[in-house]
């Protein structure tokens, strides 16, 4: 589908997200044919910029960093649509500017007066840009016309400050026009969860208590915190990803069927399973939160946490993070969920693996099948996107002896068909007004809810255990699966 007549305003245009993604994004769109021809993109930020200056800002990003070829009639007609505005988050002359902008966009270029606000900016930032946006008559639409916002994580620090954060944004917005961004939900692999379940019938039968053992989802990333103290220090791993990325993941992987996929009943499924969802105690036993302390990855030595720039001295913030969770429905009562993520983790990879249980009976001698592990199913998210079915076979030879091996679905051999950056597919959507791939308040309220005991626990535990760069993350999160009888995965 393509989008209608609109255009989009970005505040914080001059951050890490602005260039890296959306800016390459709406590019990847235009020349995908999926934005509308007098489409309109308006930077807002503390520059002393022409519109011109930040065209040529939008231009480096684009070719830095586009997924499409570049096309030169592509880019001169989007560029004619770009404007920029110059100023503060509590200057009313320039949200005054903002929307004389906005207005001759709708005059000059066709944008009908339907319009996106793109919050790329700490959320301590958002009560005043949600008042000087109604002040100013950037929230006033006329009928058939649309404002919406997005809002980009952390929503809150816990769940009070994330009900007072909904609440300020609430008031200007309402809920239907407010689009929070989770890019994971963008991920073609993520999407492909709810497709792998209910498409077929092979999988669903087993996706129940009877069958599997547990499942775990990981997020690791063998980069630190880059040029990123400033935000992440203070929030740490649990809340920058398990919040967000993993919980809807752990959503998408234990809901119930949706009655259709209308974004209501999605988003009904959702909250109900959220609603079940429970961290397992004690703590002490089923979590693990670690710090990375220097070394060597990939050939190179890397700084440890508390050495890289703009970290506090002392700093406990965990950036490795694991928790143990219950989902308490006839469908999954007595199976654990276990969620890790952490930074400079032995390499970059997210999977979800449905690890099942023992066939109730072998009629082989124990010999033969101490090669044989639980069958597992492996979804891919990233890097090398698939799925992956692990099982035993017979060892060619004379002897019934079983080993596991594993059968793949790789995207790249499946599908000629190239998957959209997430950001995307997600700007797309919210310039369709399609909201099915953002949780909405009462979604990340919940997720505050199952992970505050957790935190909390942790806060009064303190520092946080050490684990060497390249590793796993710190012993207790080993121990953790140990004491169950199980183990983490090396992916
Ligand atoms: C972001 C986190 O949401 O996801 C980052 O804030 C993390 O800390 C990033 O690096 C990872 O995203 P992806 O798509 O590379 O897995």
């Amino acid at each position: 589908r393509i989008a209608g007549p609109c255009g989009l305003v970005i505040f914080g245009v001059t951050g890490d997200l602005s260039r890296k993604k959306l800016m390459p994004a709406i590019y990847d769109l235009a020349n995908r044919g999926l934005l509308p021809p007098g489409f309109g993109l308006v930077g807002f930020a503390r520059r002393d910029w022409a519109d011109q200056d930040f065209g040529q800002v939008v231009y480096e990003a684009v070719r830095q960093h586009a997924r499409t070829p570049f096309r030169q009639a592509v880019w001169d007609r989007l560029a004619e649509g770009f404007r920029f505005v110059p100023g503060t988050f509590d200057d009313p002359a320039a949200f005054d500017t903002l929307a004389a902008t906005v207005k001759e966009l709708d005059e000059e270029r066709g944008t009908g007066g339907n319009h996106a606000f793109y919050l790329s900016i700490p959320p301590s930032f958002f009560p005043v840009v949600s008042e000087q946006l109604a002040r100013s008559g950037l929230t006033d639409q006329g009928p058939d016309q649309w404002r919406r916002v997005v809002i980009e994580k952390p929503f809150g620090h816990d769940l009070a400050s994330a009900r007072d954060l909904n609440r300020v944004v609430n008031e200007v917005f309402p809920e239907e026009s407010v689009f929070r961004i989770d890019h994971y939900l963008g991920k073609e692999t993520v999407q492909n969860i709810l497709a792998l379940r209910f498409a077929n019938q092979l999988f669903e039968p087993l996706w129940n208590a009877h069958y599997v053992d547990h499942v775990q989802i990981t997020m690791a990333e063998d980069i630190g915190i880059g040029g990123r103290a400033g935000y992440y220090d203070g929030i740490g791993a649990a809340r920058d990803v398990i919040q967000n990325h993993l919980l809807q993941l752990l959503a998408l992987m234990a809901m119930e069927e949706p009655g259709s996929f209308h974004p209501r009943a999605l988003r009904a499924e959702k909250i109900k399973v959220l609603s079940a969802t429970k961290p397992v105690g004690p703590f002490e036993d089923t979590t693990a939160y670690g710090q990375y302390t220097g070394g060597w990855q990939g050939g190179q030595k890397v700084l440890g946490y508390l050495e890289e720039e703009g970290i506090a001295p002392g700093s406990t913030t965990e950036t490795f993070a694991a928790i143990t969770c219950e989902v308490n429905t006839r469908r999954w009562a007595g199976v654990p969920f276990y969620l890790r993520t952490g930074k400079r983790l032995g390499r970059r990879v997210t999977e979800i693996a449905v690890v099942f249980k023992r066939a109730p009976h072998l009629p082989f001698d124990a010999t033969m099948t101490e090669e044989l592990g639980q069958n597992a199913l492996v979804i891919r998210v990233q890097p090398d996107e698939g799925v992956t079915m692990r099982f035993g076979s017979k060892v060619p030879g004379a002897t019934m002896e079983v080993r596991d091996v594993t059968m793949d679905f790789g995207y790249g051999h499946a599908f000629t068909e190239s998957s959209p950056e997430a950001y995307e597919r997600l700007l797309l959507d919210v310039l369709l007004g399609e909201p099915s791939l953002f949780p909405v308040n009462e979604e990340v309220e919940l997720s505050w809810q199952i992970l505050d005991p957790v935190l909390r626990f942790w806060a009064e535990q303190g520092t946080p255990e050490q684990y060497r760069a390249g590793t796993w993350g710190p012993a207790s999160a080993d121990a953790m699966m140990a004491r169950t009888g199980r183990h983490w995965r090396r992916p």
